[in-house]
């Protein structure tokens, strides 16, 4: 099937053009694909009418080892059965609207913050696919950010000093700052990974800021001066220029690169209005030979 990429902003994120990604099963497609992230780091199609179990299948064909120690798997809490599929909604596991004190909603909002799916974990998320099944009558928008435009960005003597600096990610950490706490059991489930700083993403060649909201503190560092330099980058990072923002219509199909870009869900209100994606986030792995 032909790969056709229209560009979203002069930095990155492009548009597909039609295409089905339940039956993109060739090498050559997937190949087109994957080149496509890593030129746009984003790439938004539309009209993907998948099933769980199509989305599962396309996400592993696409990038191989599947993302389930999730947040939600330390709460126990995925109503499809599945860690690998997470539910990216605001309803509860008998399908109504999560009330304002409902502990998975109050986990959730962590979303608005800027972050990058998964680098909480080790090997980190690599790419991360939502699917949009049902989006609100009102704007419930994403926001992406490119963070190898925003590495560039940098003065030299700025990136000289960020070289060799390593990062802890906790999602315990990014939860705990708005408030809401995991019990000691799924603190135990949940023990943050350490990452380097400036990631460079071995197909492109290009240099990428790795931080976000679960970037904890910067190791060997004291804690505050590590905070503010984490603080001050994502500033620089979240600047206009560097972000799109995705309005979502309802089949939508999105991919992120993890190692590159951030995001975050706008807010909207979610007391009245149902909103429901499914993820599926690939880990940072070499894939099959054969793929
Ligand atoms: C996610 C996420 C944002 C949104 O699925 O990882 O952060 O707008 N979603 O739902
Ligand atoms: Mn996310």
């Amino acid at each position: 099937m032909p790969v056709t990429i229209t560009p979203l902003t002069p930095v990155f994120a492009g548009e597909v053009g039609t295409i089905d990604l339940r039956q993109v099963h060739d090498r050559q497609s997937l190949e087109a694909l994957r080149t496509g992230m890593d030129k746009y780091a984003v790439l938004v199609f539309h009209d993907q009418n998948f099933t769980d179990q199509e989305q599962l299948d396309f996400a592993q064909r696409f990038d191989g080892t599947l993302h389930a120690r999730t947040s939600s798997s330390a709460i126990g809490s995925n109503r499809f059965g599945n860690e690998a599929l997470a539910d990216v909604s605001n309803v509860d596991r008998d399908g109504k609207i999560r009330d304002a004190n409902n502990r998975m909603r109050a986990s959730s909002v962590g979303n608005r913050l800027w972050h990058t799916d998964a680098s909480f974990v080790d090997p980190p998320g690599r790419y991360s696919m939502l699917s949009a099944r049902v989006i609100p009558p009102v704007r419930a928008d994403t926001e992406f950010a490119d963070m190898r435009a925003a590495y560039d960005a940098l003065d030299e003597e700025t990136r000289a000093s960020l070289e060799g600096l390593r990062v802890y990610h906790s999602i315990v950490y990014s939860r705990h700052v708005l408030g809401f706490d995991f019990n000691e059991d799924e603190r135990d489930k949940l023990k943050g990974a350490i990452h380097p700083l400036v990631r460079t993403i071995p197909t492109s060649g290009r240099r990428a800021l790795y931080l976000a909201s679960h970037a904890e503190h910067v190791v060997d560092w004291q804690v505050p001066e590590g905070r503010l330099l984490l603080r001050d980058l994502i500033d620089h990072a979240t600047q206009p220029h560097f972000i799109y923002r995705h309005i979502w219509r309802p089949h939508d199909f999105v991919i992120w690169d993890n190692r590159c870009t951030m995001h975050r869900a706008r807010p909207f209100d979610d007391k009245t209005h149902r909103r429901e994606l499914r993820r599926t986030t690939t880990l940072d792995l070499p894939l099959p030979v054969s793929a």
